[in-house]
């Protein structure tokens, strides 16, 4: 059998594409909470103070904070061993005081006593691109006194869930920051220093929560994880463009490289000090970085691009999400993402290669229009079949390839609010919630047809994806 009996099938999620209850319970607002719904050619806007008569998808999402019992239930029915979700940070601080929200940490107790009656294992994502308000108005990650925020929160929530939790991401997409640093970073500048800046103090916040993680309980496995948008082939065999290709690919992976090696590599301290950038080092992070290595690396894996000397990632010599090439051997989702089962396979070698250590796909999945019939079915015969050839290509990376890959979590496991987008319509789950782009909807949860088919996946270990 290709993959290991203890394999983590399951699903993820985050707390603000789907908890909404954005004012129950004592909590607190965070960046979120602030953005319209957009579409794709038309983007979301942030609005620094709540608008009247505006909708604000996060603010009601799909109420899994109160039906999570429900959902909970279906995972379970699905066979899931995991389930990756996020807490989010404003709900357990809600303020600048330090102290915690009992509520919150209440509510985040019965979500995991929920899960254990099933036997599925919490995966936790610290935070998912939700920074609390609080933060923001200190200055965001620029500000090195959000590291002493973080360690609060994460020993917080590492000693309070210290029977209940074993596995952690500390940052959703640490490389977040090259798309949307107010969610990410929780501030609103934009510039190459800024960026270096934020990603600076998260890798020293990231590395001293591994070794608090460890010191609170040895058996906590900490891992980072990167966001998918930097996975490349290059646009010909022209030695330019495989070059224009490498550049882009270490200029991607240098985050990987900070939190899975311990240092930041040599081409990255060169492009800094050409750009005129600065970190801001203080006398031991070298040593923390170093010493607090994740124990595992996750990514995000939905498409991958074509790199070329002509493309505008390359003369920014930055991440974006379009590169202006089409690669004509891949078909695009409704939402433009090129699908690429085999880029999946040759990513996990790219990771295995580099950092030989174990992987866990946090994020895989389809973002679709569905139809929901009279009849309460959903025929989303293309889902199946774009997590049919992903399956398969795992399988090859770890028979043939010899890749340690111990989990994979698809998005979202439920319908939820697109993090691009706000859309209610640009659905990924195997369930469907009937909510629309401007939340009107019952909130009633439907089983798609892909629902069986990975109920079977998981069932069969992989083995019956037909
Ligand atoms: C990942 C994020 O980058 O992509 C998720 O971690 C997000 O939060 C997912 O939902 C899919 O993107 P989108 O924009 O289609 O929701």
């Amino acid at each position: 059998m290709p993959f290991p009996k203890d394999f983590l099938w399951g699903g993820a999620t985050s707390a603000m594409q789907c908890e909404g209850a954005f004012d129950q319970d004592g909590r607190g607002l965070s960046t979120c909470d602030m953005e319209t719904t957009g579409t794709r050619t038309n983007p979301r806007q942030y609005h620094e103070v709540l608008q009247e008569n505006v909708y604000y998808p996060s603010h009601t999402a799909i109420d899994h904070y109160n039906q999570y019992k429900e959902d909970i239930a279906l995972f379970a029915e699905l066979g899931f061993k995991v389930y990756r979700m996020s807490m989010s940070w404003s709900r357990i601080f809600p303020d600048a005081t330090g102290i915690p929200n009992e509520a919150g940490l209440q509510h985040y107790d019965d979500v995991f006593d929920e899960l254990n009656k099933y036997n599925i294992q919490p995966l936790i994502t610290i935070t998912h691109g939700d920074t609390p308000l609080w933060i923001v108005e200190k200055g965001g990650w620029l500000n090195r006194d959000v590291i002493d925020d973080y360690m609060n929160y994460v020993t917080t929530i590492f000693t309070r869930y210290k029977n209940k939790v074993k596995y952690w991401i500390t940052f959703n997409e640490i490389n977040g920051v090259e798309l949307s640093m107010i969610h990410s970073g929780g501030t609103q500048k934009n510039d190459p220093q800024s960026k270096a800046t934020v990603s600076y103090h998260q890798f020293v916040a990231a590395a001293k929560a591994v070794l608090k993680g460890h010191e609170i309980d040895p058996e906590n496995h900490v891992g980072m994880m990167l966001g998918g948008y930097f996975l490349s082939y290059p646009n010909s065999c022209d030695p330019d463009d495989a070059m224009s290709d490498m550049i882009f690919k270490n200029r991607s992976l240098f985050y990987c490289d900070v939190m899975c090696l311990g240092y930041y590599p040599k081409h990255m301290i060169n492009l800094y000090a050409s750009e005129g950038i600065v970190l801001p080092w203080v006398e031991g992070d070298k040593e923390i970085l170093m010493k607090g290595k994740a124990d595992f690396m996750s990514y995000s894996y939905y498409y991958t691009m074509v790199i070329g000397k002509k493309t505008e990632a390359l003369r920014t010599n930055r991440a974006s999400f379009d590169t202006g090439y089409r690669n004509p051997y891949l078909e695009l989702s409704d939402w433009g993402w090129a699908i690429d089962p085999v880029g999946l396979r040759y990513t996990l070698n790219v990771f295995m290669n580099r950092y030989h250590m174990p992987i866990f796909v946090a994020e895989n999945g389809l973002g679709a229009k569905d139809v929901l019939c009279d009849d309460g079915s959903v025929h989303d015969l293309y889902r199946r079949y774009y997590f049919k050839r992903h399956v398969e290509e795992m399988k090859k990376a770890i028979e043939i390839d010899g890749v340690d890959l111990f989990g994979y979590t698809t998005w979202s496991c439920i319908d939820s609010v697109s993090a691009s987008t706000g859309e209610m319509s640009k659905r990924y789950g195997f369930i469907y919630v009937d909510v629309d782009d401007q939340g009107n909807g019952s909130f009633k949860r439907y089983k798609k047809d892909s629902f069986k088919w990975y109920k079977k996946c998981i069932a069969s270990n992989g083995e019956d994806i037909e």
